[in-house]
């Protein structure tokens, strides 16, 4: 195994100062200048964020009143009666000046390709592509869902809603037709964007295929605009399929389109993401405070310079792609990088390829990213010149220590600053993570809160926490990037966010505050899991599984997992007259790929005679949580239970999953060695 990382033990943590270099030409350089304006955007919301707007947007007409929050009801509005346009900010204001022809999107794709827009070009793509959008019958307010992999159309697209005021949803290109379907029915679509195929890691996921099957029962939707990437053969259906690149090139479209005016608190877009119950939730995010806040982020927190080529490797089907690959970046005029690809295609140094043709300086990634790299050896960094890079970023889950001194010291060659952010779908933007060039770095915390934003952290009585305590995070005021609502179920958005914890938003994550003021993440307290990075609700797996008719009841825990985070384990019992088997299980993976997408897929299942419930029926997920984790001395008291016998048969059950899982840890291990030994 060789090049496994190397745990260190909690004492040898050290704090690592911001590097003086760094600091010299940061934006904020000082612990005590951060601390100071930290300070005023606490004291004088209003004027920090009117201030903030003025430096950072254009504006078509000014606000009456810079915020009018009210966690109670909730009702959150900022920049009110002010006008604006994000495509106009992303894009126009810059054509004016020296940017016209710098490289807004540098585009690689999967199999090497690459195309760069500057942006003017990019420009005239939004235009022509809004146009064909308005010929289509979008309106301002009209919802477009894209389906789509990593190509330039999908921020094109993008900014093209923007730039009439549409809606648009984003459906991550590895979710299933199920969960593409459940999004456009929710959202209502008028017209779906997707491409014949995707790329990935060589193989050909057929989108279309996938799009034809939702569409079935997508009455809301008119037209479905179909782009080209990949060559397979696809079926049209006359009416409603239209090729796009054949539609773009008409020569009725104009380059030019008027940008809409839109009021502050207009709609941007919608996204969908897991929460602890029920089916994903649309959550969205308004025109004004979302743009103003990942604007302002990009700018402090990766300490952006007009120079910089900026990296972020999410995908757009995330939020993490929506602010930081398109809309946060292209409002500062920067240059942002969007690959097709993943990580280890076709060599596990895809990403310092990348890094070396394009001279990245800031690079934004995700710890399983980098676990999963660790593992593939050292050698694979030291191929490429990456000493462009002057700042790193994580996102996306706990950065486990380990991964951060290896990221530190193998990418960042210890002169990288690295700024761990703590943010979520719903914030829009990072509400917590060191500024770079200010405050100390302390691997595994994300550090400080960003200006304007206050967190604190609760105990299950509503007190607060005391220094080290573990407890939920909430924050305390608004921001101007934070979720408006849950598109159509504005009840559901103040029960999950907004109940728990009177008069706070509540995060669904546990944390703590150390000493120095560092915010610690110690992953969700609600049954939210985070796989990868992916947030998935155990309730939508679980609903997935009882489908098949084997299944009686089904129940899903998050377990640690070393690349992941967290693993996906099942606990199914069975109706009678089913028995389990290897098929079985097989049937059930394909069952949760068909419903959510191969992300849900579970990676052990474990058959079981009963779960262990309260006598209300509840099912007790801390139990099972701990027996997965093979803690079932910290179990305690289940006496409780309806029948307290169950957790025993469990655990023995669990012995059995745990040693087949072992095999296959190390088969995989000895085969994945080999495999090492023939690339290096
Ligand atoms: C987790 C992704 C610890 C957290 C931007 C949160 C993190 C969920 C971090 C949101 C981090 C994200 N440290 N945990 N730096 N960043 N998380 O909505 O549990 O896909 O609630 O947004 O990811 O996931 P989402």
């Amino acid at each position: 195994m060789g090049n496994r990382i190397i745990p260190v033990p909690h004492e040898e943590h050290k704090i690592f100062p911001p590097p003086e270099e760094f600091s010299k030409k940061a934006h904020v350089k000082s612990e005590t200048e951060y601390s100071e304006i930290y300070r005023k955007s606490i004291e004088d919301p209003e004027g920090f964020w009117a201030d903030m707007a003025e430096k950072n947007i254009t504006w078509f007409k000014k606000w009456e009143k810079v915020m009018d929050c009210d966690f109670s009801k909730p009702d959150i509005k900022y920049f009110i009666g002010a006008q604006l346009n994000v495509s106009y900010n992303c894009l126009d204001r810059h054509l004016k000046t020296y940017r016209k022809n710098k490289a807004a999107l540098i585009w690689e794709g999967e199999n090497g390709e690459n195309k760069t827009f500057t942006y003017q070009e990019l420009h005239r793509h939004v235009c022509r592509f809004a146009n064909l959008l308005k010929k289509l019958g979008v309106k301002k307010g009209d919802r477009v869902v894209f389906y789509l992999p990593m190509i330039p159309e999908l921020a094109i697209g993008l900014l093209a809603c923007s730039r009439i005021g549409a809606v648009h949803s984003v459906v991550f290109g590895g979710f299933s037709a199920t969960a593409l379907r459940e999004r456009i029915n929710d959202c209502q679509a008028k017209v779906l964007v997707t491409c014949d195929g995707s790329f990935r890691a060589g193989k050909v996921i057929p989108l279309k295929n996938n799009a034809d099957s939702a569409l079935l029962e997508t009455p809301t939707v008119k037209q479905c605009l179909v782009f080209n990437r990949t060559g397979i053969t696809i079926k049209m259906t006359e009416g409603r399929d239209i090729f796009a690149e054949k539609a773009l090139a008409d020569e009725n479209i104009s380059s030019w389109c008027k940008p809409e005016e839109m009021d502050a608190e207009d709609p941007l877009f919608i996204l969908y993401t897991s929460g602890s119950t029920g089916k994903p939730k649309g959550l969205l995010h308004t025109t004004a405070g979302y743009l103003l806040y990942t604007a302002v982020t990009f700018k402090y927190i990766f300490d952006y310079h007009e120079e910089d080529t900026f990296w972020c490797t999410a995908d757009i089907g995330w939020i993490t792609g929506h602010s930081y690959i398109v809309y946060g970046p292209l409002c500062n005029g920067a240059t942002s990088i969007m690959f097709e690809g993943v990580p280890t295609y076709p060599h596990p140094d895809r990403y310092w390829e990348i890094v070396e043709k394009y001279k990245v300086n800031v690079f934004y990634t995700a710890p399983t990213v980098i676990r999963s790299l660790a593992r593939e050896g050292e050698a694979w960094t030291k191929k490429r010149d990456i000493s462009s890079l002057r700042l790193l970023g994580s996102v996306g889950e706990p950065i486990n220590p380990e991964a951060w001194l290896w990221y530190h010291h193998n990418i960042g060659k210890e002169r990288c600053p690295i700024v761990d952010t703590w943010w979520q779908t719903e914030t829009g933007g990072i509400l917590i993570s060191s500024l770079p060039g200010a405050v100390p770095m302390n691997p595994g915390a994300a550090g400080r809160p960003f200006f304007g934003v206050q967190p604190a952290v609760m105990k299950a009585d509503g007190s607060p926490a005391g220094e080290n305590e573990d407890g939920a995070l909430v924050i305390k005021n608004a921001w101007p990037g934070i979720t408006r609502t849950i598109y159509g179920n504005p009840k559901r958005y103040k029960e999950t966010y907004f109940s728990q914890h009177k008069g706070n938003y509540f995060s669904g994550d546990g944390a703590k505050v150390d000493k120095n003021g560092d915010y610690h993440l110690l992953g969700r307290i609600d049954d939210v899991i985070n796989v990868s990075g992916h947030r998935l609700g155990t309730a939508e797996i679980e609903s997935s599984l009882v489908v098949h008719p084997a299944v009686a009841e089904a129940a899903i825990v998050g377990f640690p997992h070393e690349i992941k985070g967290q693993g996906i384990f099942a606990f199914v019992m069975l109706n009678s007259g089913f028995q389990s088997s290897k098929d079985l299980e097989k049937e059930l993976v394909k069952q949760t790929r068909k419903d959510i997408g191969p992300i849900a897929k579970p990676d052990a299942i474990q058959f079981v005679e009963g779960l262990p419930k309260t006598r209300s029926g509840k099912i007790m997920r801390r139990i099972l949580r701990k027996i997965v984790e093979d803690k079932a001395d910290e179990i305690g008291d289940i006496t409780t239970l309806a029948d307290p016998t169950v957790v025993e048969k469990i655990i023995e059950g669990r012995e059995a999953v745990s040693s087949k899982q072992r095999e296959k840890r190390e088969k995989r291990e000895t085969m994945e060695g080999g495999k090492r030994k023939d690339s290096t």
